[in-house]
């Protein structure tokens, strides 16, 4: 079966799962969305309301700001991958618990094993913990790692991992907007060392 095959058997996997549970919560599961070539990964923390309406991730508000920033350093989101640590919205959009995470994270193992990106982009502090964590690195504050690059070594090679603020943050502190821009001109000069 090919890579491209088992990304798709695997979304279907996550459409029906019942591991935790917000699966009977949900509307919809949101496996993610993008390209499977993509060197970048974005990983974001679990779906909102408009996400769990529509099945994707990143189409509500924090979303808009996402493709924004995307725009700025010349991506679309088709052209990269979009994903959440956890594939189910947890009601009222609360933090998911360890348990949720516990349960739901393998299906990210696996997304990033078969996509096999570069660099991999934590949005937000939960998702900056879980990806740091895997990798073997020490959790710092967000506000002191954003934007900054961390070496991981990896079965299919070396990977780097440049976590960032969740792009909700420029809604509700919009004096930080210039700095998750700066992150993504970061971003932008990193793809381009690798390309
Ligand atoms: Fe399954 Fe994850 Fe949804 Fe829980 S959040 S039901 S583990 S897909
Ligand atoms: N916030 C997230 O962390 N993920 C989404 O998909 C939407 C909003």
């Amino acid at each position: 079966m090919g890579k491209e095959e088992q990304l798709r058997k695997l979304e279907e996997k996550i459409k029906k799962c019942q591991k935790c549970s917000l699966g009977k919560l949900r509307t919809n599961a949101v496996p993610g969305s993008g390209s499977y070539n993509s060197k970048i990964m974005f990983v974001g923390e679990a779906p909102g309301y408009w996400e769990d309406q529509k099945g994707l991730p990143f189409v509500g508000r924090a979303g808009k700001i996402l493709d924004e920033m995307l725009k700025g350093i010349g991506l679309k989101r088709e052209e990269v991958y979009i994903t959440n640590i956890v594939k189910c919205r947890p009601p009222e959009n609360r933090d998911p618990y360890e348990e949720e995470i516990k349960a739901c994270s393998s299906y990210l193992d696996l997304q990033i094993d078969l996509i096999r990106p570069k660099i991999i982009i934590p949005l937000g502090r939960h998702s900056m913990r879980y990806i740091l964590e895997k990798f073997g690195f020490n959790v710092e504050p967000i506000s002191r790692v954003h934007g900054k690059t961390f070496e991981a070594r990896t079965l299919f090679g070396k990977i780097y991992i440049m976590p960032m603020y969740h792009p909700a943050v420029v809604l509700y502190r919009p004096q930080l907007k210039e700095e998750v821009q700066e992150d993504f001109k970061k971003l932008k000069k990193l793809l381009d060392e690798l390309s």
